[in-house]
């Protein structure tokens, strides 16, 4: 008999190509991953190192704690694999059930189908007790179960989280094509940026690149700005595991940072939001904001990055604009950000020619489904030049 207290594979899903950056938060806090696939990285743990990672970790969307892996080529097998489970020592007659799944197989390919199926197994199996029915639900506010089905393979997993830990809870009002936070983490762990350095993000939008990078300085941990999770409405959930792991939390969080954090944009409400933003995730003494276009951004002394998310949508009539905005942008990196590493995270390569600087490394990413860079280049300070290329040799 299986229970929430053994060890099993989990699986925690990230952003498309963030597997290296969930990787290293992975071992950071401990774990070795056994397996690594597109959509994420397989581990072997407990139901306590689900909380643990829920709270922690920055780049993850799903933490999935999983409870079989069976053959199913048709409905019939997929019933009876769902229905051999032993549903009633995770599941909670008082608890809302909500099921989810990616289904993918020669007959079946229909989600809603799965999850139907899904939960006739599970009540069939609560009422062959003598139980009653669980109380179903779409919203997936407390239990939830994640069904992966695909090539005749179907594997039962427990959403320890429900909600995507990809949001951190701070994000209340947004601003022109946000980026996800998980993905604006993975951004800035791919940058060179060292916590005691500084960090300066021009055109910062929402402000997500610069809150998550004070949230890392400070080693805040995302679950302090969360309250609810999946695996709080499972049986045996250990509240008293929970309430240590955001004690700890809390005394590990640092007050101050010994670097800079600076946002810009030229948008007001761009800034207003930010600011609003900052103050939800309580990092909002650590960054300084200002109403200015980039290249006006103040640039301290010492070492740090420069951080840029430019516009990137080629709507018609933009085109020319943008030009000159990257031009620009390799002229302010030349002339205002000596010493510093530069980057800009970019969906369009030719716009990126137009920056007109050798980038030392383009560093893939997917945002949704659209190709992107970050494009890295070393600023070098006094006598070595920044090396420049023509525009059309860079990509
Ligand atoms: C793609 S959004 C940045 C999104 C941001 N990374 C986030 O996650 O919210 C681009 C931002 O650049 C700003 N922007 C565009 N041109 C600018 C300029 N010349 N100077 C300053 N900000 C500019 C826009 O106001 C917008 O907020």
């Amino acid at each position: 008999m299986h229970s929430i207290h053994d060890n099993t594979e989990i699986f925690i899903t990230c952003p498309n190509r963030c597997q290296i950056y969930l990787q290293k938060e992975l071992e950071d806090l401990g774990y070795e991953p056994l397996d690594s696939s597109r959509s994420g990285i397989t581990i072997k743990g407990s139901w306590n190192d689900c909380i643990r990672l829920n709270f922690h970790l920055r780049t993850a969307g799903k933490v999935l704690y999983k409870v079989s892996t069976f053959r199913a080529v048709n409905k019939d097998e997929f019933y009876a694999g769902s229905k051999a489970i032993a549903w009633e020592e995770f599941l909670d007659i008082d608890k809302e059930i909500t099921v989810q799944s990616v289904t993918n197989n020669e007959e079946i390919d229909n989600t809603m189908f799965t999850n139907l199926l899904t939960k006739d197994a599970i009540n069939d199996r609560f009422r062959s007790k003598g139980m009653e029915r669980l109380i179903s639900s779409k919203e997936g506010k407390e239990a939830v179960v994640f069904v992966f089905w695909s090539s005749g393979e179907a594997s039962i997993y427990l959403d320890t989280s429900g909600e995507t830990i990809a949001k951190h809870g701070y994000r209340k009002i947004s601003f022109v094509a946000p980026l996800s936070e998980a993905l604006a983490a993975s951004i800035i762990y791919s940058t060179q940026w060292k916590h005691d350095q500084h960090f300066i993000n021009p055109m910062c939008g929402a402000g997500t690149l610069a809150i998550e990078a004070a949230l890392m300085a400070t080693n805040r941990a995302n679950g302090l700005m969360r309250s609810n999770y999946s695996f709080m409405h499972f049986k045996g959930y250990d509240e008293k595991f929970y309430a240590q792991v955001r004690e700890e939390a809390k005394r590990n969080a640092l007050r101050s940072i010994k670097g800079k954090i600076i946002a810009t944009d030229f948008s007001n409400e761009a800034i207003y939001n930010a600011k609003r933003n900052a103050q939800t995730a309580g990092v909002d003494h650590l960054i300084e904001f200002e109403l200015c276009n980039f290249e006006d951004t103040p640039i301290p002394e010492g070492q740090g990055v420069v951080v840029l998310n430019p516009p990137y949508g080629l709507r018609v009539g933009e085109e020319t604009e943008l030009i000159a905005l990257y031009k620009g942008i390799g002229d302010f990196f030349k002339q205002k950000c000596k010493g510093k590493y530069g980057y800009i995270f970019t969906g369009n390569m030719d716009l990126a020619k137009k920056i007109g600087l050798k980038a030392k490394r383009r560093i893939e990413f997917l945002n949704a489904t659209i190709e992107c860079r970050n494009l890295e280049y070393e600023l070098y300070d006094g006598t070595r030049a920044v090396e420049k290329v023509k525009p059309e040799l860079e990509s």
